[in-house]
């Protein structure tokens, strides 16, 4: 297939296009605009690779976006591209209404104009916490944050062009994902990177919020599943096999990493905080899709990999993460 993967500079998209281009031979258009989260060393094993392009742009800039379409002449778009940290949201949510709403709005009118299928990546946050049972494609949209409400509204939006208009689209939705290339500002990266360097490791609150984490490649996997079969106007939940207490995963990384317990802090709560998210998938497992990681195979994978990355993780650690790190634990990082 030819496809256009926006936001693919990312930790899932890059994923999913290295899948894509490795395992299927898709012919990849990678539109990223390199946020502080985007970066092309995540693509850098695929850049001689037939078909493969990067085109940097926001998908909110029509004239970029059909500019990548045209170049790539796409079959489909699939979009990962979104602001994705909760804190940040918190903090300055401009940025992702921006992306969100009118980003979503763009790329959907390019797809209508053109006919193609329209694949949206979303999060199990948009139902909000659930504190028993777990959530299905029919449970009512809750959204608790900022993120959460405005990934809310752009599903809605891609639902809308599906019964007004017949646009061929699929939403995905996945639980919290972990693995290489992720961004030190999520809990998985940040906690393996303080426990190396001999920083504290802020928990939370009591850290007894619950998250359903499903391995990157996973996650990427059931995209293509959804992208090739899954029916339009549908929605797919794609949960990952294990749900882990943030305590629970923070000790394990201190095991893995030879780190020590007292470095663990508990910090004030973010507002707002989800309490637990847990997804059924049985819709995506229909198309012929099941996870293949579970979390004690996979927590261990990741923590090698930052171990033997270094070269990827030092230049955010020395850049502009350390003054976001600042503002938003009001300490230094080592
Ligand atoms: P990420 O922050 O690592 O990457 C996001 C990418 O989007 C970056 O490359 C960034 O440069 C790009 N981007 C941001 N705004 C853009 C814009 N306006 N135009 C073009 N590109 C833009 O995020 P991720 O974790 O890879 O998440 C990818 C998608 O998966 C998101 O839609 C997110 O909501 C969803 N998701 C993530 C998780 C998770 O746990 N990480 C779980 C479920 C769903
Ligand atoms: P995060 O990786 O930000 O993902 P999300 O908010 O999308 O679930 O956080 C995962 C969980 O870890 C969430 O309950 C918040 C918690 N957390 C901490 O306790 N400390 C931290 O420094 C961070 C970043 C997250």
């Amino acid at each position: 297939m030819k496809l256009l993967v926006c936001g693919g500079a990312g930790f899932i998209g890059s994923t999913f296009a290295r899948l894509r281009v490795r395992d299927h031979g898709d012919a990849v258009t990678v539109l990223d605009k390199l946020t502080y989260a985007g970066r092309e060393e995540n693509l850098q094993d695929l850049a001689d690779a037939p078909g493969f392009r990067f085109l940097r742009g926001g998908i909110e800039d029509a004239a970029a976006v059909a500019g990548a379409l045209e170049e790539g002449g796409a079959e489909a778009i699939v979009n990962f591209a979104a602001e994705t940290h909760v804190d940040r949201s918190i903090a300055e949510p401009d940025a992702f209404v921006t992306t969100h709403a009118l980003g979503t709005y763009v790329l959907l009118e390019a797809a209508r104009e053109r006919g193609l299928r329209y694949v949206q990546v979303s999060t199990d946050e948009v139902y909000g916490s659930i504190e028993e049972g777990t959530f299905t494609e029919q449970s009512p949209l809750r959204p608790s944050s900022p993120y959460s409400a405005t990934k809310a509204g752009a599903d809605l939006l891609v639902q809308s062009y599906f019964h007004t208009y017949g646009l061929a689209t699929v939403i995905c939705r996945g639980s919290n994902s972990y693995g290489p290339n992720q961004y030190p500002e999520k809990l998985i990266p940040l906690m393996i990177l303080n426990a190396t360097h001999g920083d504290a490791l802020p928990v939370y609150g009591d850290g007894m919020q619950v998250r359903n984490w499903i391995h990157c490649s996973d996650f990427a996997d059931a995209i293509g599943c959804v992208l090739e079969r899954g029916v339009a106007g549908e929605v797919y939940n794609a949960g990952g096999p294990d749900e882990q207490a943030n305590l629970d995963v923070v000790r394990r990384i201190v095991r893995l990493t030879g780190a020590e317990e007292s470095q663990i802090e508990h910090v004030a709560d973010r507002p707002g905080h989800d309490r637990r998210y847990s997804l059924s998938s049985e819709r995506v497992r229909a198309l012929g899709w099941q996870p293949a990681v579970r979390f004690e195979e996979g927590i261990e994978r990741t923590v090698a990999w930052y171990r033997d990355n270094a070269w990827w993780w030092q230049p955010i650690r020395s850049g502009e993460y350390r003054s976001y790190y600042e503002r938003q634990y009001g300490r230094s990082l080592r």
